[in-house]
């Protein structure tokens, strides 16, 4: 069901891999609630050609950028205010990739120059995103801006490897932009900090299946699933949350929360 949230806003969307990524569900939602936007992934992710399905449903335009490189973002930035005829609303920064992780190289045994890229990809290009678009102006007042983080920010997830690095510097970001956007032009800048999820980049990371099982059962309303994540965003996107900046929102099933629960319990009690 649509509200029409977000009629006449204009917004930037990153991250749409495939149908099961998230910034593909959170496309979805914001063309149904109104929105108009342009589509953005690294060059080389375009070349598996999905993302032009969504394009095509929600009738936007595709403006590739790879996310550590500014002249890429400066004119993702200047061609999506072109495209749109203005401001920009909202952003979803969905970017996230660690080579270490990838290719199985423990948090004891980082290489360094995979280690920069991790911290380049997933986190500092937050920080570009956002600084390119303040030079350019391209924020309209209450502009909502994103960014999707994960738990292994503040507790340890050991299989997170140096993902858990770099998301701890994504959510400082939010804080350090939101502070400087909020007073300067009154846009909020926040990371909605997800449950484990199937996608690409989830299922990347080794023993994804214990850390999903596990969640699940750690959390009174299970795993949130990605279209909820989704809700969630446009809810953030909306005018309803005005006043909301600077934060980072467990979006968890209520798992942040929870010391331990009766499932997770029952693996260690002795029958009677
Ligand atoms: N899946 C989960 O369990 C989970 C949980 C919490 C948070 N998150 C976060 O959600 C976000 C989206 O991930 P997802 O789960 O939808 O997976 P996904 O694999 O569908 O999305 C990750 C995206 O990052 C893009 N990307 C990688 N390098 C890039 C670059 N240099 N420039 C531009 N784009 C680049 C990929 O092309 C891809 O579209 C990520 O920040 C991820 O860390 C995911």
């Amino acid at each position: 069901m649509a509200f029409g949230l977000l009629k006449g806003k204009r917004g930037i969307i990153t991250g749409a891999l495939n149908d099961q990524s998230i910034a593909w569900k959170v496309a979805e939602l914001a063309h149904a609630e109104g929105a108009k936007f342009v589509l953005s992934n690294a060059p080389v992710a375009m070349r598996m050609g999905e993302i032009n399905k969504l394009a095509e449903t929600t009738g936007s335009s595709i403006i590739p950028a790879d996310a550590t490189n500014d002249s890429d973002l400066e004119k993702l930035f200047s061609g999506a205010q072109e495209q749109l005829g203005g401001k920009l609303d909202f952003v979803l920064h969905s970017i996230g990739m660690s080579p270490n992780v990838r290719k199985g190289r423990k948090y004891d045994d980082l290489n360094y120059d995979w280690y920069k890229q991790t911290l380049d990809i997933s986190a500092m290009s937050f920080h570009r995103m956002l600084q390119t678009a303040n030079k350019q102006d391209a924020l309209a007042k209450n502009a909502s801006v994103l960014a999707l983080s994960y738990i292994a920010a503040q507790r340890v997830f050991p299989d997170y490897g140096d993902m858990a690095d770099a998301k701890a510097l994504l959510e400082s970001i939010a804080r350090s932009w939101g502070y400087r956007l909020g007073r300067e032009k009154g846009v909020r800048v926040n990371t909605v900090s997800q449950s484990p999820t199937m996608t690409t980049a989830g299922a990347g990371i080794k023993g994804f299946d214990g850390f999903f099982g596990f969640a699940q059962q750690m959390s009174p309303l299970g795993n949130a699933p990605a279209v909820d994540c989704a809700n969630y965003c446009i809810s953030l996107f909306s005018d309803l949350t005005k006043y909301v900046t600077m934060q980072n929102l467990f979006h968890d099933g209520g798992f942040s929360s929870t010391g331990v629960t009766h499932e997770v319990m029952a693996h260690f009690m002795k029958e009677e």
